[in-house]
């Protein structure tokens, strides 16, 4: 996969910085983007998404630090000569405009003659199914096609690149889940990078090739999907991303890469990662979907010898759709969820029923 080759990456920024008083909205950013990638920065409201995406497209100045795309310094550069797309939550359709008028917006800024403007036109109806609609007026499309007619204005220049803020924020859900699959179908489509900004991990983890944790102006981590989700650093991005079980204790002992967690009378066993010894004090968490939920005590599984067990009863189940959380009470009144297919509980509430994860699962962070 590209991403880290200086001479093929599309982006390019260096120690790349936005201060605004005291406050480090952006704080020495360095990020390679290659031509294939689809790139998420992903965080809180305040981390300094919108600030870096505007600092790509020109639109803020860095306080320090240098961008370039494809190889060009592009700093000094205004946004128009930049050959970047972007895309914004509020779409921002001229209503007085039609369809077709607002897509070629950005082609008549440019003086792009009348055939070759019709051409353009054909070709992002097509890519974005608005075939048909080119006469109508916004506020005569859907939520979802108002969307898209946004997405083919930002395309329509065939830019180097496309920048997203948050563009399917206005949309409810079950859109929202249809425009996430369709914009990773144009971003493959088309091999350019896009660089979508969004506090919504789900929608991160759906559509991006690499993520990019953001906090406080700076990258907590960033790496495909998979590592991030898998394998956070940091115990911000394992409570931010995805969900997990939390349990508050200290570490008894670290030795072969393996470490003694003990909370509340029990003694679970977790990997060795990161900056932790013996007596801190220190987080477990664990993703709900790594714990297993088995029948009364006693009668599960051969060999669990190895692993980590504790005994409780079923609380409740949420029903999810293709999964089902599985809430848990233990006997110190603390409660863990374990989620699983919803199709094989075998378990119903009430019952006594005990949590099981292996040794491998799971991460400590000291507190
Ligand atoms: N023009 C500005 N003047 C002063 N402070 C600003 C300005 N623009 C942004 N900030 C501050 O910089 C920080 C980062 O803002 P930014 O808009 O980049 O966050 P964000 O991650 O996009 O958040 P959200 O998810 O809410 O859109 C915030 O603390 C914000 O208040
Ligand atoms: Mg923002």
């Amino acid at each position: 996969m590209a991403g880290a080759d200086l001479k093929t990456a599309s982006l390019s920024l260096q120690s790349v910085s936005r201060h605004f008083g005291p406050i480090r909205a952006v704080d020495g950013i360095d990020l390679d983007i290659g031509q294939d990638e689809f790139f998420s920065l992903l965080g809180p409201s305040g981390s300094g998404k919108t600030t870096l995406l505007r600092i790509i497209a020109g639109l803020e100045r860095p306080s320090a630090g240098r961008v370039r795309v494809a190889g060009q310094d592009v700093t000094e550069l205004p946004p128009y000569k930049r050959r970047i797309g972007m895309v914004f939550q509020n779409f921002l359709l001229f209503p007085h405009k039609t369809v077709a008028e607002n897509i070629v917006f950005p082609l008549r800024m440019q003086n792009v003659a009348r055939a070759a403007r019709d051409e353009r036109l054909r070709w992002a109806m097509k890519l974005l199914r608005l075939e048909g609609l080119a006469a109508r007026y916004p506020n005569e499309l859907s939520g979802g096609q108002q969307q898209r007619v946004s997405l083919a204005r930002g395309l329509i220049a065939r830019p180097a690149m496309l920048l997203l803020d948050e563009p399917l924020a206005n949309l409810d859900r079950e859109l929202r889940a249809e425009m996430e699959v369709e914009i990773r179908r144009y971003q493959k489509e088309l091999n350019i990078p896009f660089v979508y900004v969004t506090h919504n991990q789900e929608e991160a983890l759906t559509m991006s090739d690499r993520i990019a944790v953001m906090r406080g102006g700076v990258f907590e981590q960033v790496g495909p999907r998979d590592d991030v989700y898998r394998r956070p650093k940091t115990e911000f991005v394992a409570t931010f991303v995805g969900q997990s079980n939390r349990l508050s204790g200290f570490v008894e002992t670290v030795k072969n890469g393996a470490v003694a967690f003990a909370w509340q009378g029990h003694t679970l066993h977790v990997p060795h990662q990161g900056d932790i010894a013996a007596g801190d004090k220190a987080q477990f968490l664990i993703k709900y979907e790594d714990i297993e939920v088995a029948g009364a005590a006693g009668k599960g599984r051969s060999d669990h010898r190895s692993g980590n067990s504790l005994e409780g009863r079923l609380r409740d189940i949420i029903f999810k759709g293709q999964t089902a959380n599985y809430i848990v009470s233990l006997a110190n009144g603390a409660e863990l969820i374990a989620s699983a297919s919803s199709r094989d509980h075998k378990v119903g509430i009430g019952e006594a029923v005990s949590l099981r994860w292996p040794e491998t699962s799971g991460m400590c962070f000291r507190s």
